[in-house]
């Protein structure tokens, strides 16, 4: 059937707007193949019909459900590795060094999806820096989407999400199994505050920050977009505060005032010094 270029135009616009998420022409089949489902589950013919229903009420909960709809979530836990090796050998030996007299550490990671991501770095402080116990660790976790963070705070995957990444001894060791799905155990849940975050909007009040985990979101977004996060990103990060960006994304050509630091296969950002 195909989704109308007049549908299409409003979704696309609705979601720039909502979530600064960008969708070019040529992406139509994206959105057919999530806002069909949507359209159903919530009982109308066709998206058409759901479009129409959108623009006689946007305050209606739809345009929500449709933004939340064309987030892609992929995740898993300690996804592309090589960025936790960075942390664990560069990253975080040099924040401990550095907040040795404070021992406050104020940690977010930007774009949570259904957590596995925030719950990687909590199993890596826990497994390599068992000191850290002691410290205040201030840890938020956001994402736009409500039904990620519902997950997020179950902390409950299916036997596929923690086959995928996860070792089996950290699967045991910080997991409970109830039936087929795992579940973060509560001391680790409680660990982060799980918050609704939109980065194109208000971010939430934060101490500054020492780390910032912000991976493969940036690529949804244009370059103004991209422009803007990363700058204020930088208000809100330490002068000597860590950032870590998705595989393929980066502060070149966006934002001179970060510098890489390379480590090993990966690295992360900070602000340039001098
Ligand atoms: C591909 S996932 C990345 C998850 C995780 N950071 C990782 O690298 O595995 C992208 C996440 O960004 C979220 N997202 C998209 N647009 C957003 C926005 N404007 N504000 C906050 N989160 C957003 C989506 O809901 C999704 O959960």
């Amino acid at each position: 059937m195909g989704i109308s270029t007049n549908d299409f135009n409003y979704i696309s616009k609705l979601v720039l707007e909502m979530s600064a998420i960008v969708l070019e022409p040529g992406k139509e089949y994206l959105v057919e193949s999530r806002i069909q489902p949507l359209a159903q589950k919530e009982g109308f013919a066709s998206i058409e019909e759901l479009v129409k229903k959108m623009q006689l009420n946007p305050r209606n909960g739809f345009c929500a459900k449709v933004v939340e709809a064309m987030t892609t979530n992929e995740t898993s836990f300690f996804r592309d590795i090589h960025p936790f090796e960075t942390l664990k050998g560069f990253t975080f030996p040099d924040l401990i060094e550095k907040r040795k007299d404070t021992k406050e550490l104020n940690i977010w990671c930007g774009a949570s999806s259904s957590g596995q991501e925030p719950y990687t770095l909590a199993i890596l402080m826990r497994e390599n820096f068992p000191e850290l116990q002691s410290w205040k660790i201030n840890y938020i976790a956001s994402d736009i989407s409500n039904e990620m963070l519902d997950r997020c705070r179950n902390g409950i995957y299916s036997q596929l999400e923690v086959n995928r990444g996860l070792p089996a001894t950290m699967m045991v060791k910080y997991f409970e199994r109830h039936g087929t799905e795992w579940q973060v155990k509560e001391d680790m849940r409680k660990m982060i505050d799980f918050r609704i975050t939109n980065l194109s909007g208000n971010w939430p009040l934060m101490p500054k920050l020492d780390l910032v985990m912000m991976r493969n979101v940036l690529i949804y977004f244009d370059v103004e977009m991209k422009k803007t996060i990363l700058g204020k990103v930088k208000k809100h990060l330490k002068p000597d505060g860590y950032l870590f960006l998705g595989a393929a994304e980066t502060t070149l050509n966006l934002d001179e005032s970060f510098e890489r630091m390379n480590y090993k296969q990966s690295g992360c950002y900070r602000i340039r010094q001098g």
